[in-house]
């Protein structure tokens, strides 16, 4: 029986990725070119020099991902893209390398949204059991998402302004802490004690959004406060009591969501699902429930090209193809 191979593109932010997917569940290749390291000392992405290191990186890291898998071109089934949502410069080199692959090697061209993307890494892991809830946490993203089958997506909670992994990223920024700020917050909470209370906001009484702005601003001003009358506040303990609260926030609506829709299956996507502090909270609200907890490997949470592989994979099973007016779509709605 004949496998197929998808080669996927991902470059909606600040990697450069590239993989190599055999039937929508088995990595072949997968290779990041990370630029982190560029946008350090700006304390955040750039989006022109995020472009710029695609335009540098993408013909290499395409080679290395064939040469990983011991493949050829003309080996590979279909070539697959994020088309959106992200930074649109970013984007636009990704779509552009992977129609002209598509063109010129004649193969079919599929588009993915990146959260779909982040969502389907976890099915490198193991089958989807429906009705399934992810919780979908990243830089850009903070949403629960009800799925009853393959490729259907309902939003039923989203943050209201800032994302989750956005907030630990400003408040690392106020903590002087490195970019990206999300790990290094995390690596302190671990450290310290939640001795400030910060407000936990559960918004309206059936509401599944969420609002992180607010905490983020309490952190501020508490830091404010303390720097103006002179008082020492740990770092370990204001990352502590800030994870604190938006973990609590996560997982209790979470597990509100998943019984109300009595999903079999809840998995978590995106960077902010490699936080230490939410896995082991997760854990334990779904420990002796019926219902089945799946959390990706670190790698596979943050921005990889595999995950867009996973996703392309339901796309081509269902016919679904681009064509060469495919573009870069920074507003793509899942
Ligand atoms: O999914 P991702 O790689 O890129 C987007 O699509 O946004 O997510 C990046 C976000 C950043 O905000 C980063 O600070 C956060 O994920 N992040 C974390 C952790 N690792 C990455 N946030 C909290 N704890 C972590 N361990
Ligand atoms: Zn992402």
């Amino acid at each position: 029986e004949h496998s197929t191979y998808i080669l996927a593109i991902e470059t909606s932010c600040d990697e450069t990725a590239v993989a190599i997917i055999k039937d929508g569940t088995e990595v072949i290749a997968n290779v990041v070119a990370s630029q982190i390291k560029s946008h350090q000392r700006f304390g955040g992405v750039v989006p022109e020099v995020a472009s710029r290191h695609h335009v540098e990186q993408i013909t290499y890291v395409l080679e290395q991902a064939l040469t990983e898998a011991t493949m050829t071109i003309e080996e590979i089934d279909a070539i697959a893209v994020t088309e959106g949502p992200g930074l649109v410069g970013a984007l636009l080199v990704g779509v552009s390398a992977a129609k002209a692959l598509a063109f010129a090697h004649q193969k079919p061209l599929i588009g993915v949204h990146h959260i779909a993307g982040h969502i389907y890494a976890n099915r490198l892991q193991e089958e989807f059991s429906f009705p399934l809830l992810a919780l979908v946490v990243s830089g850009g993203h903070t949403e629960l998402i009800l799925m009853n089958e393959h490729g259907s997506f309902e939003v039923i909670g989203e943050t209201r302004d800032d994302a989750a992994g956005e907030a630990y990223d400003k408040v690392a920024r106020t903590m002087h802490l490195p970019y990206p700020g999300g790990p290094e917050v995390d690596r302190l909470a671990h450290l310290g004690q939640d001795t400030l209370q910060f407000p936990r906001v559960w918004l309206e009484e059936d509401s599944l959004d969420f609002s992180f702005s607010g905490l983020k601003s309490a952190v501020i001003n508490k830091l404010h406060n303390a720097d103006q009358q002179g008082l020492i506040l740990k770092k370990e303990d204001i990352a502590a009591s800030f994870q604190a609260s938006v973990v609590e926030v996560l997982t209790e609506k979470t597990y509100r969501a998943a019984n109300q829709n009595r999903v079999k299956q809840v998995i978590v996507a995106g960077g902010v699902a490699a936080n230490k502090g939410l896995r082991t909270a997760l854990a334990e609200r779904f420990d002796q429930t019926d219902i089945q907890l799946s959390i990706p490997p670190f790698a596979l949470c943050t921005d990889n090209a595999a995950m867009i592989g996973a996703a392309a994979m339901v796309a081509y099973q269902k016919g679904n193809r681009a064509d060469w007016a495919m573009n870069a779509n920074p507003g793509l709605d899942l």
